[in-house]
């Protein structure tokens, strides 16, 4: 990585945006990168404006990279105002904008960003399956680690974990 970009990624996870569960969502979506390990979930909570439903905002959790760290917390902020169809659009690249062009080692970083944002916003997914875990008493719902530590193949339909492909 070169330092300029070292630099940004530092700037932003030293105050990542919309960091953590939110309990409120409409929909959550779940990735994980089978080749460095790296997982990431992100939560999104819809308004009605001007007749559209759009994106009222959004959160995440991370595991490890900080690339990934700096793109979700670049790309929750970006998506909002935006409807579940132009946020699907958004290409990695345009989500990592601010940081500037990333290195072919790290363009993986903001695909597992993208591929999160695009489960949580699936249209095939209801409301429904996609709502967060429901609170169990006093306990939160199960953060990320929580999950993952259950068993990532985990297969009841709860939790949601799709693995990116890698590209060629
Ligand atoms: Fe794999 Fe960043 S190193 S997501």
């Amino acid at each position: 990585m070169n330092k300029e970009l070292e630099k940004k990624v530092a700037d932003a996870i030293q105050d990542p945006k919309n960091v953590g569960e939110m309990p409120d969502a409409d929909s959550v979506g779940t990735v994980g990168n089978s080749e460095c390990g790296e997982m990431l979930r992100m939560w999104v909570k819809y308004k009605e404006q001007d007749g559209e439903k759009v994106i009222d905002k959004a959160s995440f959790q991370s595991f490890g990279c900080e690339t990934a760290i700096a793109v979700a917390s670049l790309a929750t902020e970006l998506i909002k105002g935006k409807t579940a169809s132009e946020a699907i659009e958004l290409k990695p690249e345009e989500l990592s904008g601010e940081l500037g062009p990333l290195p072919p080692m790290k363009i993986h970083c903001a695909e597992l960003v993208q591929g999160a944002l695009r489960s949580a916003l699936s249209p095939q997914s209801t409301e429904q399956e996609n709502k967060p875990p429901a609170k169990l008493g006093n306990e939160l719902s199960p953060t990320l680690q929580d999950s993952l530590s259950e068993g990532q193949s985990k297969s009841d339909g709860k939790l949601k974990i799709r693995f990116l492909e890698e590209e060629d």
